[in-house]
Order: C-alpha cells, then structure tokens, then sequence
C-alpha cells in the first residue's frame, strides 16, 4: 500500500479530508503517521483516525536545520512514499527538501505562481484580484515555486475577509490535494517526471 506521511501546523481541516479519504478502503494510499511542528489542533484529527502522530517543536532548536534533521529522523521512522505539507507554516531546511523532493507535495491557498508563501489569501485581497485560487504543487528549495500538480481559479466575492475566501478556497484544495495523492498512488502522476521536465 501507498504510504503518506502528513505535516500539519494548525486545525488540520485539509487533513481531515484526507484522512476520511483514505479511510475508503478503495482510495490507493493510507495516511501512516501526521506530524507537526507545534502543538497543533489538527492533531487530534489524526488520534480520531487510530493515526499515531509526533511533533518536533520548531521553538526547541537552535536552527532550522537542526529542526530539521530530527524531522527527518521522525519521517525515516516511517519511510512514507509520499510527505504531504498540509498547512505547514514552516519552510523545510534545504537539505530536507534535497533529501526528499520531489516525494514532498504541498498544498497553497491561491492559484501559484501568484501569491506564494505564509499569506497567500491575504497578500490576493490585498492586491485586489478578482479571482484567486488553489494549488498543490511539489515542494522544490524554492518558497512555493515547485511544478504545478493540480490548481484551480476561485472567485474573490464582494465583502469577501480573509476568513470567509479562506474558507472557501480550502473546500477546493481539499478536493485538489485527495486527488493529487491518488493519482501519485496509482502512478498516473510519475513525481519524478514532472520534476524533471519542470527542471529544464
Ligand atoms: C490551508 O489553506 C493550506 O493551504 C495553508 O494553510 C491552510 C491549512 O488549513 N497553507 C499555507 O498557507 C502554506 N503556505 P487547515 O489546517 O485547516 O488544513
């Protein structure tokens, strides 16, 4: 079975989605263990679905490379086929993502390359856009600069605050990201492929 590892910072709502998902016994991947980098609401998502979970507090190291490498001990513990950043608001240490890419995946509330990084939903009302977005993309060294796997344009609606466009863009990555995951299970996505022909 297709193995995912889940790396989470908050409520966990996307992983929810995916943990449910992957409860169906004809979805091609299982979530194996959810991590997080503080002590995050979401996790108790993951103690609902008999998921063990572990949490490497960004706040006790002195680097984020030193956070790093014991978040890769965590990961080797588990040796998923796939990490999936689920709203983790950290960036992984150059030599955790040289390690990993293109196996790690992220998901990002807006229609990248527009608006990357922490405050995405906020940065396009700012701009005042008419249409914003959801992607899931592989994680490269860059900050959410990494090939596009699945994205889709949502409306920004008059009176829309960051919470209420938020709340609508997350139903759109969650549909997004369940898929994504499949089709890497199934190998219809080849991870390796789109990486490489993003690379030249
Ligand atoms: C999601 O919208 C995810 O895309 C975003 O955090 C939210 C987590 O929600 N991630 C980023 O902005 C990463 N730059 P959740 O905890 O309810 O799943």
């Amino acid at each position: 079975m297709f193995t995912v590892a889940v790396l989470i910072s908050g409520t966990g709502s996307n992983l929810r989605a995916l943990l449910e998902a992957a409860a169906d016994p004809d979805y091609p991947a299982r979530v194996v263990v959810v991590g997080a980098d503080r002590d995050a609401d979401g996790l108790a998502h993951a103690e609902d679905f008999g998921i063990p979970s572990f949490t490497v507090p960004y706040a006790r190291f002195a680097s984020r490379e030193e956070w790093g490498d014991e978040l890769g001990a965590q990961l080797d513990v588990w040796k998923p086929d796939l990490v999936v950043l689920s709203g983790l608001m950290r960036l992984l240490p150059a030599g955790l993502v040289d390690r990993w890419t293109p196996r790690v995946v992220n998901t990002h509330p807006a229609y990248l390359p527009e608006f990357p990084g922490a405050h995405g939903v906020r940065d396009a009302l700012a701009a005042g856009v008419a249409q914003t977005g959801a992607s899931v993309i592989i994680v490269d060294s860059g900050v959410d600069s990494g090939p596009i796997l699945a994205q889709e344009r949502i409306p920004v609606l008059p009176g829309d605050d960051e919470h209420a466009l938020h709340e609508r863009i997350k139903p759109v990555e969650r549909r997004l990201l369940i898929d994504v995951v499949r089709r890497i299970a199934t190998g219809e996505v080849d991870l390796a492929a789109v990486s490489a022909a993003h690379a030249h």
